[in-house]
């Protein structure tokens, strides 16, 4: 039976904190843990989650992966503890980690989750920051991997904003030598530095494509991706993005341009006819609400390799 490793980062704030063997049997044990042919014992360990932002997803496919491991979570509400009245980063880390095992964080600032990172003895995770959403990227990889055996074949075009989850997918992409298409609005493409990462990483660089043009970027593509147009915290840029992004949108008549076998993910929360239309989501190409199950699998593996012993 396949046993967790332990990862030989203590933590993941980044899609770059694992190595490709890594990634690899993050992703064996997640099918694993889904065919419930793998019992990991995590009693008497506590996973604390602070979420600075909104999540239903990443919140409770957390909780659950904790609790089906035999552990349990603290939900550390910024605005009921004194995270929220602005005691320094580097002094709740450090109380923290006295009674958690594992804390994951959901913040703005990347910097503020390193911060957590720098100050806290046991593993943070990042579940999403302004720059990566990696624990997205795992399930998004799971799912995809699920369609197609041999990930150096797929073609994986992401239709939107080039911030956290495109970071993110960039990153795991790479990693996996999957090709990666960004299409973009100008002036959103994804982070230079993710980008300069990305090429180090990948053998041939052509697999790394960012265009601001949607309809070439799906021709032939295995996997349609998309995410809201306005991220958490932009809330008063929507008029202006919704502008931005017009023609952005995953319709049928793009999903036509695409291989004929083409899925289509979305990370969720989801704006229809904004980028995405209803037909498209709800189409038999969708493996949408598979992939948002697959954010509890690859997180039961990804605690196992973390805190098991
Ligand atoms: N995809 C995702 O992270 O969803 P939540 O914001 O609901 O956690
Ligand atoms: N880009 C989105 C992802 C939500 C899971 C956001 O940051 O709000």
């Amino acid at each position: 039976m396949i046993k967790p490793i332990r990862l030989a980062n203590n933590n993941f704030l980044s899609s770059l904190d694992i190595s490709i063997d890594e990634i690899t049997h993050i992703l064996e044990l997640s099918r694993n843990f889904k065919n419930k042919k793998l019992n990991i014992d995590l009693s008497n360990k506590v996973l604390g989650l602070i979420f600075d932002k909104s999540s239903t997803r990443t919140r409770v496919s957390f909780q659950v992966a904790m609790s089906r491991l035999g552990g349990t979570t603290i939900d550390l509400n910024p605005t009921t503890s004194q995270i929220g009245r602005g005691e320094p980063i580097k002094d709740t880390a450090r109380v923290l980690s006295r009674y958690c095992d594992v804390i994951a964080i959901r913040t703005f600032d990347h910097s503020d989750l390193e911060e957590y990172a720098k100050w806290s003895t046991k593993p943070v995770i990042n579940a999403l920051t302004d720059l990566e959403h990696p624990c997205q990227a795992l399930a998004d990889f799971l799912t995809i991997h699920e369609e197609f055996l041999d990930l150096k074949d797929v073609v994986l075009t992401f239709i939107g904003d080039g911030n956290n989850v495109a970071n993110s997918l960039i990153l795991c992409g790479a990693l996996l030598g999957v090709e990666v298409r960004i299409a973009c609005p100008k002036g959103y493409e994804p982070n230079p530095w993710v980008i300069k990462k990305a090429y180090e990483i990948y053998k041939n660089k052509y697999l790394l494509k960012i265009t601001n043009d949607p309809n070439t970027a799906v021709l032939g593509a295995n996997v349609l991706y998309t995410d809201v147009w306005s991220s958490m915290g932009e809330e008063n840029k929507k008029d202006e993005k919704d502008k931005d992004f017009n023609g952005f949108t995953i319709t049928n008549d793009l999903v036509s341009k695409a291989d004929k076998n083409a899925i289509i993910l979305h990370c969720l929360p989801a704006y229809r006819s904004k980028e995405i239309t209803d037909e498209a989501f709800e189409s038999k190409n969708s493996r949408i609400f598979e992939q948002a199950e697959n954010r509890m699998h690859v997180q039961q593996a990804l605690l196992a390799c973390l805190i098991s012993r």
